[in-house]
């Protein structure tokens, strides 16, 4: 079974004094964990923040990233950038990227890949809207949003993938999944990935985000397919990320 992550997705949030302060007071309080902590940080906060956690097992990796190697594509940030700062992972495709930069699980496959060839992490979320759910559409959307998603994956490369299920209803809403419904997502999910990529799915890290805290964290990352969270809101003060990380210990 894969270890429990616990990626803290700070989105558009700190400014990089905040971020420091932040970094520096964590590495003082951190818990007897056995979750590998990553934090997700505007790319402004990232050379202080990787800088503030040197020397701890607290990863740091980025909110998205440029689906090219390098040259001319203003504002983006390749994985090279990322890598030679020491950060691990990138978030590709979070629904408020595909929603307000038009991010198209086909844009997503390619920054995905990007990263992968750069030598870091891609969190590929994926996770669906209310009326889908109402529908009870949920399990095909999610799924076939996956499989797009990971079009330009290479099958040795998946190795190293981690996936995030985050239906959009639960996110920033404090309407949780049921424990259940993240079971039920990621078990589904990772019958996708065994037929994608057989030597490496049960290794792949399936995370839950949406809305998770410190009261719900430990529930959720005891399913059997749940292998971690990506949290936003409770992922802004030290207190309850020591929290989170002391439940899953
Ligand atoms: P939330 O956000 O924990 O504030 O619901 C999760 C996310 O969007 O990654």
């Amino acid at each position: 079974m894969p270890n429990i992550l616990l990626a803290l997705n700070w989105k558009m949030n700190k400014t990089p004094s905040e971020a420091r302060a932040w970094a520096e007071e964590l590495s003082t309080a951190l818990p007897q964990t056995s979750a590998q902590l990553a934090v997700l940080a505007p790319a402004i906060d990232l050379v202080d923040v990787a800088s503030a956690l040197k020397g701890t097992p607290v990863q740091c990796g980025a909110q998205d990233i440029s689906a090219h190697e390098s040259g001319a594509y203003t504002g983006e940030i390749s994985a090279a950038m990322l890598s030679d700062i020491g950060a691990k992972y990138a978030i590709v495709g979070h629904s408020e990227r595909r929603e307000y930069h038009a991010e198209t699980s086909q844009k997503v496959a390619q920054k995905a890949a990007a990263a992968l060839a750069g030598g870091i992490v891609p969190i590929v979320c994926v996770g669906e809207g209310l009326d889908i759910r109402e529908k009870g559409e949920h399990v095909a959307y999610t799924v076939a949003q996956l499989q797009d998603s990971l079009e330009q994956l290479s099958l040795s490369s998946a190795a190293q993938l981690v996936v995030a299920y985050e239906p959009i209803w639960a996110i920033g809403t404090g309407k949780t999944a049921t424990a259940q419904d993240a079971e039920d997502m990621a078990a589904a999910l990772r019958q996708e990935l065994r037929s994608l990529y057989p030597a490496h799915a049960d290794q792949i890290q399936i995370l839950y985000g949406g809305s998770v805290k410190p009261a719900n964290i430990a529930e959720i990352c005891a399913q059997p397919n749940v292998n971690g969270a990506l949290v936003g809101g409770a992922s802004l003060e030290v207190a309850s990320v020591v929290d989170m990380a002391a439940a899953l210990r």
